[in-house]
């Protein structure tokens, strides 16, 4: 290849990333993917990317060992990487281990061996330094004053998708917190262990939509939606909600306004997260037949978020101590779901909870007893502690 061919296959390959990246909105496969992108563009054999911690004033990289992927933090100003962060200028190192700046330790965890570096800040719109990023081992030879350029630019463009990717994370994190904290509100008052019950629906509704083949990121909003089903029974009083047996015809009616009240509760909302959270406390009690309430809406009429929800809701009642009934078994209340296919509930929906039936029980056989928050949540809120 000439250095124009070079350079002109280069432009391509870029405008194809700035694509990519400004698409992704999660951080660790945003950081995977121009990862990825480096490698093919600088014809390297690893790339790297730090990421400022301010608070702790580290720099963290998530690195392969194996299939595993570990985070790495090294103290800012420590190695190459801690070097370009405080100084904010570009190094090219022909022999990392000549260089006395190099740290080792990623290459004795990893068993790598690092020669060529380029590093590059990352640095965000008003020019503050968010991180650096490392090209590493250019293949048969070292970088070049191109591939500096080419390193900077695509770590601008990289700097605002992560970012974005960042600010998107901090937000849906206050938005789980938040919606957490409303649900146990909602449902502290008639059950015995309410976390339980909403990890379990949670989890439910998350195995189900990934078992209908919805998309990924829809069973994602599904697992934090789903725990604002009942939000509305704040809305009932307790005479009725803790009623210990049977309520009368017009308790239930009371009782069935729980869907309104949440909808309610729900409704005007930006949050994409919340407008289904609105649609699933609207219509958890639909049933596929439409003889369901509030609005005896029928089949594909009922949103699919709810034709989930139903099923997980369902199940999980069957299956707990509720102060108007015993719990059953679970393969009784599997057998009821089953059964009830086609009239309360979607037959698509009851056939991927069969699918996925044996996660269920043994998610349903840690939850008893333990009462932690929804792991989903807690899991998320470790993974985007940064
Ligand atoms: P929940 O206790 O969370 O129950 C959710 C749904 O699970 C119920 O919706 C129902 O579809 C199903 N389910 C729960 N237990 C049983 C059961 O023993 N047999 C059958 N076949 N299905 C069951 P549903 O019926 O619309 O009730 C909505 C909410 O109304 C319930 O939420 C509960 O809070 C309240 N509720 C319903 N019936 C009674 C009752 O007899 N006494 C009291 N105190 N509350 C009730
Ligand atoms: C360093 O920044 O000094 C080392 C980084 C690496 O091993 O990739
Ligand atoms: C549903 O909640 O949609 C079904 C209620 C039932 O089991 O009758
Ligand atoms: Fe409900």
């Amino acid at each position: 290849m000439t250095r124009a061919e070079e350079l002109e296959n280069r432009l391509r390959l870029l405008v194809n990333f700035g694509g990519v990246v400004s698409k992704e909105t999660n951080l660790t496969r945003l950081l995977h993917i121009i990862a990825e992108q480096v490698k093919t563009i600088l014809g390297c054999d690893r790339g790297s990317v730090f990421i400022l911690d301010r608070q702790t004033n580290e720099l963290w990289s998530k690195v392969a060992l194996g299939l595993q992927h570990t985070e790495i933090r090294v103290p800012f100003g420590k190695g190459i990487a801690g070097h370009v962060a405080a100084t904010g200028s570009i190094l090219n190192i022909k022999d990392a281990y000549e260089d006395n700046r190099f740290n080792h330790d990623i290459d004795r965890l990893t068993g790598y061996r690092t020669r060529s570096i380029l590093a590059v800040p990352l640095k965000n719109v008003s020019g503050h330094i968010i991180g650096v990023f490392e090209a590493v081992n250019k293949l048969n030879s070292s970088f070049n004053a191109d591939d500096e350029g080419i390193l900077q630019l695509i770590g601008s463009l990289a700097a605002s998708a992560i970012e974005n990717a960042q600010l998107y994370e901090s937000l849906s994190r206050s938005q789980l917190e938040t919606i957490y904290r409303l649900a146990v509100t909602a449902e502290y008052r008639d059950q015995q262990d309410t976390a339980v019950h909403l990890r379990h629906i949670s989890e439910y509704s998350a195995l189900i939509a990934q078992g209908l083949g919805l998309p990924e990121r829809e069973a994602e909003n599904l697992r934090y939606a789903s725990p604002l089903h009942d939000i509305g029974k704040v809305g009932i009083p307790d005479s009725i909600l803790l009623k210990p047996g049977k309520l009368t015809a017009e308790e239930f009616e009371e009782m069935k306004k729980h869907t309104i009240y949440g909808a309610k509760i729900l409704s005007n909302t930006e949050s994409h997260l919340l407008q289904i959270a609105c649609k699933v406390a609207a219509s958890h009690h639909e049933r596929f037949d439409g003889t369901g309430y509030p609005a005896r809406l029928k089949g594909e009429q009922i949103p699919v978020y709810a034709r989930i929800v139903s099923v997980a809701d369902v199940f999980d009642a069957l299956c707990a101590q509720r102060v108007y009934k015993p719990k059953w078994d679970p393969q009784k209340a599997r057998e009821y779901i089953l059964e009830e296919s086609g009239k309360a509930f979607d037959p698509d929906v009851t056939k991927a909870f069969d699918g996925i039936f044996g996660e269920i029980l043994k998610l349903h056989a840690i939850g008893d007893g333990k009462s932690t928050i929804i792991p989903g949540i807690t899991k998320e809120l470790h993974r985007y502690e940064i």
